[in-house]
Protein backbone atom coordinates (compact mmCIF):
# COMPACT_ATOMS: atom_id res chain seq x y z
CA UNK A 1 0.00 0.00 0.00
CA UNK A 2 2.85 2.20 0.75
CA UNK A 3 4.41 1.61 -2.34
CA UNK A 4 1.59 2.48 -4.32
CA UNK A 5 1.13 5.69 -2.81
CA UNK A 6 4.67 6.91 -3.18
CA UNK A 7 4.04 5.38 -6.83
CA UNK A 8 1.08 7.46 -6.59
CA UNK A 9 2.94 10.38 -5.53
CA UNK A 10 5.03 10.62 -7.60
CA UNK A 11 2.06 10.27 -11.25
CA UNK A 12 0.31 12.99 -9.08
CA UNK A 13 3.56 15.39 -9.28
CA UNK A 14 3.99 15.07 -12.37
CA UNK A 15 0.08 15.34 -13.82
CA UNK A 16 0.33 19.02 -12.01
CA UNK A 17 3.64 19.89 -13.63
CA UNK A 18 2.48 18.77 -17.10
CA UNK A 19 -0.74 20.43 -16.64
CA UNK A 20 0.90 23.67 -15.51
CA UNK A 21 3.20 23.56 -18.43
CA UNK A 22 0.07 22.97 -20.90
CA UNK A 23 -1.34 25.91 -19.79
CA UNK A 24 1.54 28.15 -20.04
CA UNK A 25 2.00 26.80 -23.36
CA UNK A 26 -1.05 28.09 -24.58
CA UNK A 27 -2.24 27.24 -28.45
CA UNK A 28 -2.94 28.44 -31.86
CA UNK A 29 -6.41 29.16 -31.34
CA UNK A 30 -5.79 31.72 -28.45
CA UNK A 31 -3.40 33.39 -30.92
CA UNK A 32 -4.50 33.68 -34.67
CA UNK A 33 -7.50 34.01 -36.39
CA UNK A 34 -7.64 31.95 -39.43
CA UNK A 35 -8.76 34.93 -41.83
CA UNK A 36 -9.09 33.65 -45.12
CA UNK A 37 -8.56 30.38 -47.56
CA UNK A 38 -12.46 28.82 -46.46
CA UNK A 39 -10.58 25.58 -44.35
CA UNK A 40 -7.61 25.50 -46.25
CA UNK A 41 -5.93 26.86 -43.40
CA UNK A 42 -6.05 24.41 -40.11
CA UNK A 43 -5.62 24.53 -36.20
CA UNK A 44 -4.18 20.78 -35.36
CA UNK A 45 -2.85 18.32 -32.39
CA UNK A 46 -4.81 20.37 -29.69
CA UNK A 47 -3.66 23.87 -30.93
CA UNK A 48 -0.06 22.68 -31.23
CA UNK A 49 0.06 23.10 -34.81
CA UNK A 50 -1.21 25.30 -37.72
CA UNK A 51 -0.94 24.58 -41.84
CA UNK A 52 -1.64 26.51 -44.51
CA UNK A 53 -2.49 25.06 -48.28
CA UNK A 54 -2.86 26.53 -51.37
CA UNK A 55 -4.75 25.00 -54.77
CA UNK A 56 -5.89 26.45 -57.35
CA UNK A 57 -8.91 28.56 -56.44
CA UNK A 58 -7.21 29.62 -53.34
CA UNK A 59 -4.37 30.51 -50.83
CA UNK A 60 -4.77 30.90 -47.36
CA UNK A 61 -3.55 33.01 -44.31
CA UNK A 62 -4.07 33.61 -40.41
CA UNK A 63 -2.92 36.75 -38.42
CA UNK A 64 -2.41 37.18 -34.41
CA UNK A 65 -5.30 38.17 -32.97
CA UNK A 66 -2.95 40.77 -30.37
CA UNK A 67 -1.44 43.50 -31.58
CA UNK A 68 2.51 43.71 -30.34
CA UNK A 69 4.37 47.17 -30.08
CA UNK A 70 7.72 45.82 -29.76
CA UNK A 71 8.35 42.11 -29.07
CA UNK A 72 10.88 39.06 -29.57
CA UNK A 73 8.76 36.89 -31.68
CA UNK A 74 9.59 33.00 -32.89
CA UNK A 75 7.93 30.88 -34.98
CA UNK A 76 8.85 27.60 -36.34
CA UNK A 77 8.09 27.01 -39.81
CA UNK A 78 8.47 24.29 -42.34
CA UNK A 79 7.89 25.68 -45.93
CA UNK A 80 5.91 23.88 -48.44
CA UNK A 81 8.23 20.79 -50.08
CA UNK A 82 9.19 19.40 -53.40
CA UNK A 83 8.46 21.53 -56.16
CA UNK A 84 7.42 24.47 -54.67
CA UNK A 85 7.63 26.86 -57.65
CA UNK A 86 5.37 30.04 -57.93
CA UNK A 87 4.52 29.89 -54.04
CA UNK A 88 5.31 32.24 -51.43
CA UNK A 89 5.18 32.08 -48.15
CA UNK A 90 5.06 35.60 -46.32
CA UNK A 91 5.15 35.78 -43.07
CA UNK A 92 5.47 39.96 -41.10
CA UNK A 93 4.70 41.92 -38.64
CA UNK A 94 2.23 44.60 -40.19
CA UNK A 95 -0.14 48.04 -38.73
CA UNK A 96 -2.64 49.06 -40.92
CA UNK A 97 -2.99 51.76 -43.00
CA UNK A 98 -1.53 54.25 -45.56
CA UNK A 99 1.61 55.06 -43.61
CA UNK A 100 2.02 51.78 -41.78
CA UNK A 101 5.07 50.30 -40.68
CA UNK A 102 5.98 46.42 -41.81
CA UNK A 103 8.78 43.94 -40.77
CA UNK A 104 8.50 41.14 -43.74
CA UNK A 105 9.82 37.70 -44.34
CA UNK A 106 9.09 35.95 -47.47
CA UNK A 107 9.52 32.92 -48.58
CA UNK A 108 9.95 32.03 -52.35
CA UNK A 109 9.52 28.44 -53.58
CA UNK A 110 11.59 27.08 -56.24
CA UNK A 111 11.58 23.87 -58.23
CA UNK A 112 12.47 20.73 -56.78
CA UNK A 113 16.29 20.62 -55.55
CA UNK A 114 16.42 23.94 -56.57
CA UNK A 115 17.30 26.88 -53.74
CA UNK A 116 14.38 28.75 -51.79
CA UNK A 117 14.92 32.56 -51.25
CA UNK A 118 14.59 34.15 -48.41
CA UNK A 119 13.62 37.60 -49.02
CA UNK A 120 13.28 40.53 -46.14
CA UNK A 121 11.87 44.03 -46.22
CA UNK A 122 10.98 46.99 -43.86
CA UNK A 123 8.46 49.22 -44.37
CA UNK A 124 8.48 52.38 -42.44
CA UNK A 125 5.91 55.44 -42.75
CA UNK A 126 3.75 53.49 -45.79
CA UNK A 127 7.90 53.32 -47.41
CA UNK A 128 9.60 50.12 -48.37
CA UNK A 129 12.24 49.63 -50.76
CA UNK A 130 14.38 48.07 -48.41
CA UNK A 131 14.71 44.41 -49.57
CA UNK A 132 17.45 42.01 -48.90
CA UNK A 133 17.55 38.38 -49.92
CA UNK A 134 19.50 35.59 -48.78
CA UNK A 135 19.81 31.57 -49.57
CA UNK A 136 19.28 29.29 -46.13
CA UNK A 137 21.90 27.48 -45.02
CA UNK A 138 19.62 24.36 -45.08
CA UNK A 139 16.50 23.00 -46.53
CA UNK A 140 13.62 24.46 -44.96
CA UNK A 141 11.02 21.90 -46.26
CA UNK A 142 12.78 19.15 -44.59
CA UNK A 143 12.22 19.92 -40.88
CA UNK A 144 11.22 22.77 -38.92
CA UNK A 145 13.46 26.35 -38.25
CA UNK A 146 12.69 29.03 -35.91
CA UNK A 147 12.29 32.29 -38.07
CA UNK A 148 12.73 35.16 -34.96
CA UNK A 149 11.50 39.35 -35.51
CA UNK A 150 13.61 41.09 -32.51
CA UNK A 151 11.82 44.85 -32.77
CA UNK A 152 12.61 47.19 -30.21
CA UNK A 153 13.03 50.79 -29.74
CA UNK A 154 16.94 50.61 -31.41
CA UNK A 155 16.65 47.64 -33.49
CA UNK A 156 14.74 45.47 -35.83
CA UNK A 157 17.28 42.32 -36.20
CA UNK A 158 15.78 38.99 -38.27
CA UNK A 159 17.06 35.94 -37.40
CA UNK A 160 16.92 32.49 -38.43
CA UNK A 161 17.37 29.42 -36.07
CA UNK A 162 19.09 32.44 -33.60
CA UNK A 163 21.47 33.20 -36.44
CA UNK A 164 21.25 37.51 -36.89
CA UNK A 165 20.54 37.96 -40.51
CA UNK A 166 20.07 41.81 -40.68
CA UNK A 167 20.23 44.41 -38.26
CA UNK A 168 17.81 47.51 -39.43
CA UNK A 169 19.13 49.96 -36.75
CA UNK A 170 16.84 52.73 -35.22
CA UNK A 171 18.61 56.01 -36.94
CA UNK A 172 15.81 58.08 -36.17
CA UNK A 173 18.64 60.98 -35.23
CA UNK A 174 19.70 60.67 -38.90
CA UNK A 175 16.32 61.95 -40.26
CA UNK A 176 15.70 58.13 -40.89
CA UNK A 177 11.69 56.71 -39.72
CA UNK A 178 11.83 53.96 -37.09
CA UNK A 179 8.45 51.65 -36.02
CA UNK A 180 7.56 53.06 -32.68
CA UNK A 181 4.25 54.34 -32.68
CA UNK A 182 2.15 51.79 -34.71
CA UNK A 183 0.96 48.36 -33.39
CA UNK A 184 1.50 45.64 -35.76
CA UNK A 185 0.07 42.20 -35.98
CA UNK A 186 1.41 39.37 -37.14
CA UNK A 187 0.09 37.76 -40.42
CA UNK A 188 1.17 34.79 -42.58
CA UNK A 189 -0.04 33.56 -45.76
CA UNK A 190 0.53 31.27 -48.66
CA UNK A 191 -0.34 32.04 -51.92
CA UNK A 192 0.15 31.95 -56.23
CA UNK A 193 2.72 34.43 -56.83
CA UNK A 194 4.22 32.67 -60.43
CA UNK A 195 3.63 36.00 -62.03
CA UNK A 196 6.91 36.96 -60.52
CA UNK A 197 8.37 35.03 -57.62
CA UNK A 198 9.97 32.17 -59.08
CA UNK A 199 13.31 32.96 -61.27
CA UNK A 200 11.67 36.05 -62.22
CA UNK A 201 8.20 34.45 -63.14
CA UNK A 202 9.66 32.08 -65.82
CA UNK A 203 8.91 29.41 -63.81
CA UNK A 204 5.01 28.67 -63.27
CA UNK A 205 3.22 26.85 -60.35
CA UNK A 206 2.89 23.36 -61.28
CA UNK A 207 -0.61 22.59 -60.53
CA UNK A 208 -0.38 19.21 -60.85
CA UNK A 209 1.56 18.85 -57.09
CA UNK A 210 -1.34 21.07 -55.42
CA UNK A 211 -2.23 21.20 -52.60
CA UNK A 212 0.59 22.73 -51.25
CA UNK A 213 1.39 23.15 -47.56
CA UNK A 214 3.35 24.99 -45.05
CA UNK A 215 3.10 24.22 -41.49
CA UNK A 216 3.97 26.60 -38.00
CA UNK A 217 4.38 25.34 -34.62
CA UNK A 218 6.13 26.74 -31.50
CA UNK A 219 4.84 30.16 -31.29
CA UNK A 220 6.18 32.30 -29.09
CA UNK A 221 6.11 36.53 -28.44
CA UNK A 222 8.34 37.47 -25.49
CA UNK A 223 6.35 41.23 -26.03
CA UNK A 224 4.11 44.41 -25.63
CA UNK A 225 0.44 42.84 -25.98
CA UNK A 226 -1.99 45.93 -26.81
CA UNK A 227 -4.82 45.54 -24.21
CA UNK A 228 -8.21 46.97 -24.31
CA UNK A 229 -8.06 50.64 -24.49
CA UNK A 230 -5.06 50.87 -26.40
CA UNK A 231 -2.61 50.41 -22.99
CA UNK A 232 0.39 48.00 -23.46
CA UNK A 233 1.62 45.46 -21.51
CA UNK A 234 4.62 44.22 -21.48
CA UNK A 235 6.43 41.13 -20.09
CA UNK A 236 4.12 39.09 -21.10
CA UNK A 237 5.15 35.58 -23.25
CA UNK A 238 2.46 34.08 -24.52
CA UNK A 239 2.12 31.57 -27.24
CA UNK A 240 2.40 27.72 -27.94
CA UNK A 241 5.82 27.88 -26.60
CA UNK A 242 5.70 30.60 -24.17
CA UNK A 243 8.37 30.67 -21.80
CA UNK A 244 6.43 29.72 -18.00
CA UNK A 245 6.96 32.21 -15.43
CA UNK A 246 8.96 34.65 -17.64
CA UNK A 247 7.72 38.09 -17.24
CA UNK A 248 9.41 40.90 -16.26
CA UNK A 249 13.65 39.34 -16.42
CA UNK A 250 12.57 38.12 -20.04
CA UNK A 251 10.69 41.45 -20.96
CA UNK A 252 14.07 43.00 -20.22
CA UNK A 253 16.10 40.91 -21.94
CA UNK A 254 14.61 41.32 -25.39
CA UNK A 255 13.83 45.19 -24.98
CA UNK A 256 17.48 46.38 -24.55
CA UNK A 257 19.14 43.63 -26.99
CA UNK A 258 21.57 44.35 -29.20
CA UNK A 259 24.02 42.24 -31.15
CA UNK A 260 27.39 42.12 -29.60
CA UNK A 261 30.38 42.22 -31.38
CA UNK A 262 30.67 38.47 -32.11
CA UNK A 263 26.78 38.30 -33.30
CA UNK A 264 28.22 41.11 -35.14
CA UNK A 265 30.47 39.47 -36.97
CA UNK A 266 28.48 36.55 -37.46
CA UNK A 267 25.70 38.66 -39.24
CA UNK A 268 28.24 39.64 -41.55
CA UNK A 269 30.00 36.26 -42.35
CA UNK A 270 26.48 34.93 -42.91
CA UNK A 271 25.30 37.72 -45.58
CA UNK A 272 29.02 37.39 -47.04
CA UNK A 273 28.18 33.62 -47.72
CA UNK A 274 24.22 33.53 -48.33
CA UNK A 275 22.92 37.32 -48.95
CA UNK A 276 22.01 37.60 -52.68
CA UNK A 277 20.89 40.68 -52.93
CA UNK A 278 20.82 44.33 -51.07
CA UNK A 279 19.20 47.34 -51.98
CA UNK A 280 22.20 49.22 -50.55
CA UNK A 281 24.35 47.81 -53.26
CA UNK A 282 21.86 48.58 -56.17
CA UNK A 283 22.49 52.32 -57.36
CA UNK A 284 20.83 51.21 -60.67
CA UNK A 285 17.47 51.15 -58.34
CA UNK A 286 17.70 54.80 -56.92
CA UNK A 287 18.70 57.03 -59.44
CA UNK A 288 18.38 59.80 -56.31
CA UNK A 289 20.96 58.18 -54.77
CA UNK A 290 20.89 55.38 -52.44
CA UNK A 291 18.63 55.43 -49.28
CA UNK A 292 20.32 57.30 -46.46
CA UNK A 293 20.78 54.62 -44.14
CA UNK A 294 22.88 52.73 -46.12
CA UNK A 295 25.47 54.96 -46.02
CA UNK A 296 25.83 54.89 -42.12
C1 LIG B 1 15.57 29.10 -57.89
O1 LIG B 1 16.69 28.46 -58.45
C2 LIG B 1 17.41 29.22 -59.41
C3 LIG B 1 18.51 28.35 -59.96
O2 LIG B 1 19.33 27.85 -58.92
C4 LIG B 1 17.92 30.50 -58.77
O3 LIG B 1 18.54 31.32 -59.76
C5 LIG B 1 16.77 31.26 -58.13
O4 LIG B 1 17.24 32.41 -57.45
C6 LIG B 1 16.04 30.36 -57.16
N1 LIG B 1 14.98 31.02 -56.38
C7 LIG B 1 13.92 31.61 -56.89
C8 LIG B 1 12.94 32.12 -55.94
O5 LIG B 1 13.74 31.73 -58.09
Amino acid sequence: MAKFMAVWGVVMVAVVVWSAAMAAAGNFNEEFDITWGEGRGKILEKGQLLTLTLDRTSGSGFQSKHEYLYGKIDMQLRLVPGNSAGTVTAYYLSSQGAAHDEIDFEFLGNVTGEPYTLHTNVFTQGQGNREMQFRLWFDPTKDFHTYSILWNPKHIIFMVDDMPIRDFRNLEGKGIAFPKNQPMRLYSSLWNADDWATQGGRVKTDWSHAPFSASYRAFRADACVVAAGGRTRCGASVGTDAAPGSGAAAAAAWYNQELDLTRQQRMRWVQSKYMIYNYCTDPKRFPQGLPAECSM
